[in-house]
């Protein structure tokens, strides 16, 4: 049997925990799958008086974990603290510079410097690995360098935050305001420390960029990315798409055209009958078009302790087992820097906006869209007693820009009075 392979794990929360308890409870089947047993050497975290509800007194504690990182009793550095800078920039780093491989579920990290991290891992000659970062236990990431490497991929999108598909589900289930849901949420612990993350759309486009760098052999481009969370979504929003047979969804969506690479992180509404339509709860999906094998959909648990760590184990065994596919699945130096573009492809639109109810209001709308080339589908206006006027509307299919250049100039004109909520409909 080949020798050992010896882990150094940083982060001992609910993901790095999860992986020693898998590593306790399955050293045999592990060593039977990969040929060789795998050990961890070493940990590290904050708190080393921290009970964890798992034993740790076999391997040594670093209080550093670039220390860590960089033993020679480590071949693999695990990386499971979290964070796009700081700790786990550093440990990495080291890690790579040392001539370790590295594996981490750390979607910030490699969306915000994954080109520069997989230039490091490549000169060193070593591989970073990152299944558990994109859609917790989904193995979309093995599915796209492995099993579909053969298909020129055309299009990869997705519900990739579970956090925000409990929060939009639970509130048409219950019929629940926003408000509500979220403190729900926090309640239950689903909310990550900096709670916009989940909500504001920016943990799913970490994921997104990172799916998009593999799909499209481009270098992750977290910047380029339309990012629109769900806060504005409201329990109205919800009932008008359901009557019209829809769903709202954070959905993620890349492609890339002439223009460049289209990526966007947005509620859309989807068909209620669709696979993605169907998705409740927390569970997450990825959707992937490829020329050869044309739709392929992976659903599953997008988070917690035993799907993530499921994640991280499928990495480490294929590191034990010899396998060093590079880390955005062809060598850093030939990912392209793929120019950010707005969807090109026209879309019917959900608008929700809030008129001044007086005279002449509505023509102002209907002119301000149809001077910009947006032409109106459906429309509803809900009784009111105020002095402000809800109106409803489905457009015909149009651009994004069309739509952006009528949402302006309603926005300078006195008749619109709160920043309208624009969702794209996908016909899936
Ligand atoms: P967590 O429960 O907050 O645990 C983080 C761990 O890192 C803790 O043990 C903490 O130590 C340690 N740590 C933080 N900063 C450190 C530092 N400077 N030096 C040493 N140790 C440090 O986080 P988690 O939920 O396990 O997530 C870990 C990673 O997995 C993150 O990148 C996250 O985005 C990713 N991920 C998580 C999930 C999930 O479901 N939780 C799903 C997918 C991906 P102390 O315990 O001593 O404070
Ligand atoms: N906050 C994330 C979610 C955790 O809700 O999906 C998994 O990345």
């Amino acid at each position: 049997m080949a020798a050992a392979l010896r882990l150094g794990i940083a982060g001992l929360g609910t993901v790095g925990v999860g992986v020693v308890r898998i590593i306790r409870r399955q050293a045999e089947m592990l060593s039977m799958r990969t040929g060789r047993d795998i050990v961890i050497s070493a940990v590290s975290a904050r708190d080393a008086s921290k009970d964890r509800g798992v034993p740790l007194g076999d391997y040594a504690w670093e209080s550093d974990p670039v220390a860590l990182a960089q033993r020679d009793d480590v071949d693999v550095f695990v990386e499971l603290m979290g964070g796009s800078d700081g700790a786990a920039k550093d440990a990495t780093e080291a890690a790579l510079a040392a001539g370790k491989d590295v594996v981490t579920a750390n979607k910030a990290l490699l969306a915000l410097h994954g080109t520069a991290l997989a230039e490091a891992a490549e000169a060193a000659g070593r591989v970073i690995r990152f299944e558990a970062a994109v859609a917790g236990g989904i193995p979309v990431i093995k599915s796209l360098t492995e099993g579909l490497a053969g298909n020129e991929i055309t299009r990869v999108m997705g519900v990739m935050n579970g956090t925000c598909n409990y929060i939009l589900t639970r509130m048409e289930n219950a019929g629940l305001p926003y408000d509500t849901v979220f403190q729900e949420a926090a309640d239950l612990g689903y909310l990550e420390a900096d709670p916009t993350l989940d909500v504001g759309g920016i943990d799913a486009a970490h994921k997104l960029a990172l799916l998009s760098a593999i799909a499209f052999g481009t270098k992750p481009n977290f910047d380029g990315i339309a990012i629109e969370g769900i806060e504005r979504v409201s329990i109205d929003d919800i009932r008008q798409a359901a009557d019209m047979g829809y769903r709202i969804k954070l959905l993620g969506v890349a492609q890339q055209s002439a223009r460049g690479l289209e990526q966007s992180m947005q509620p859309c509404l989807v068909p209620a009958s669709s696979p993605l339509g169907q998705l409740e709860g927390g569970t997450n999906m990825v959707v992937i078009e490829g020329d050869a094998v044309d739709q392929i959909v992976l659903r599953g648990p997008g988070a917690g302790e035993g799907p993530t760590a499921s994640a991280v184990m499928g990495d480490i065994c294929d590191l034990a087992r010899g396998l060093h596919i590079p880390t955005f699945g062809q060598p850093a130096a030939t990912l392209k820097a793929a120019p950010a573009a707005t969807a090109a492809l026209p879309a019917p639109y959900y608008l929700r906006l809030t008129l001044a109810d007086k005279p002449g209001a509505l023509a102002k709308l209907a002119s301000a869209l149809g001077q910009a080339g947006v032409s109106i589908n459906r429309m509803r206006q809900y009784a009111h007693d105020a002095s402000e006027a809800p109106v409803l509307i489905v457009t015909h299919k149009c651009t994004r820009d069309a739509l952006d250049s009528a949402l302006a100039a309603l926005a300078a004109s006195d008749v619109v009075l709160s920043q309208p909520v624009a969702l794209r409909i996908e016909d899936l």
